[in-house]
């Protein structure tokens, strides 16, 4: 079985560190990696909506020098008539030498990765994880602020059902000298078995409010998130909790002036348009580091260099 990353502690801090100079080499020596990638295919097998994740996996791979084969939507591929993710998995290894998945099954990937001859990026498996937006949060904040250690961190939203925070929490959880302030309603709340693994077992601390404009003045990083709509079961929670947090030019103005606001994005209106301007959002960047850290991946998943690592 190739080596896959379905979550955040399939790779080692060291690999992670490592990952985020690689990006760093390559946001510096883009021509040095113009052909890293040669003769080798990607797999964008995407079930569920994205625009940031299969875009920038696909820009990673053409930017490698790679060539790209892509599935969007469960509907424009073989899932329609009923194959399994395992046989789609075995299909496509026939074609690509690495495959990125997202599904809205959690642990779909996991399936497809242990099915799979070549390597396998999960994507984003429904409320689980979402390993590369993790890869792509930690190098913004490492080019941010200077340091991944010694931060309070802030994730505000949906805490229960956003996958990038869960897997967030994993990553950043081997750094030392963090705390974090979970902020969200009572009924989105980051799952148990999520801060225990990530938190409670390493003795991380941590405080939980409803109040964002109260702990706001208190961090470094502000991780905002999306009311995560398709993973209710119903539309009246959704429209009750959707706008809890609304992050204004006014609220900003409680805030740090070092403060970096980060979003996964998309977002619906938990940050408004009138912060963008702000010289402290940073949710642009992520989008872009996003790239350089799934080039950065597939370079380190292919067994291959480029740069100063030739
Ligand atoms: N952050 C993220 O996963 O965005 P997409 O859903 O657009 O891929």
């Amino acid at each position: 079985m190739a080596r896959s990353v379905i979550d955040v502690p399939d790779l080692t801090k060291e690999e992670l560190d490592q990952l985020m100079d690689t990006a760093e080499d390559i946001i510096a020596r883009p021509d040095d990696y113009a052909d890293a990638c040669r003769r080798k295919k990607l797999a964008t097998l995407f079930f569920e909506p994205s625009t940031r994740t299969r875009l920038s996996f696909e820009a990673a791979m053409y930017e490698l020098g790679g060539n790209v084969l892509s599935v969007t939507g469960a509907n424009s591929s073989s899932a329609a008539k009923g194959e399994s993710v395992a046989d789609t998995a075995k299909t496509v290894s026939c074609y690509a030498d690495i495959i990125a998945m997202r599904h809205p099954k959690e642990g779909a990937a996991s399936v497809a990765a242990r099915n799979a001859s070549v390597p396998v990026i999960n994507a984003g498996d429904g409320g689980h994880c979402h390993p590369t937006q993790t890869l792509a949060d930690l190098l913004t904040i490492r080019r941010e602020k200077g340091r991944l250690g010694n931060l309070t961190v802030g994730l505000c939203g949906d805490l229960k059902f956003g996958r990038t925070v869960h897997s967030l929490l994993n990553a950043m959880s081997r750094y030392e000298g963090l705390r974090f302030v979970l902020i969200s309603p009572e009924e989105l709340k980051v799952p148990s078995y999520v801060k225990s693994d990530a938190l409670k077992k390493k003795g991380i601390p941590y405080t939980q409010t409803e109040n964002l404009e109260e702990v706001i003045g208190d961090l470094d990083i502000l991780y905002m998130t999306r009311v995560q709509r398709e993973r209710f079961f119903n539309e009246e929670d959704y429209l009750r909790l959707r706008d809890s947090y609304i992050l204004t030019p006014e609220k900003m103005k409680k805030a740090r002036d070092d403060l970096s606001v980060m979003h996964p994005l998309p977002r619906v209106n938990e940050i408004s348009v009138a912060v963008d301007d702000d010289p402290r959002a940073c949710y642009f960047k992520q989008v872009l580091n996003g790239k350089y850290m799934r080039m950065a991946l597939i370079l380190m998943l292919l067994g291959l260099k480029g740069g100063t690592q030739a």
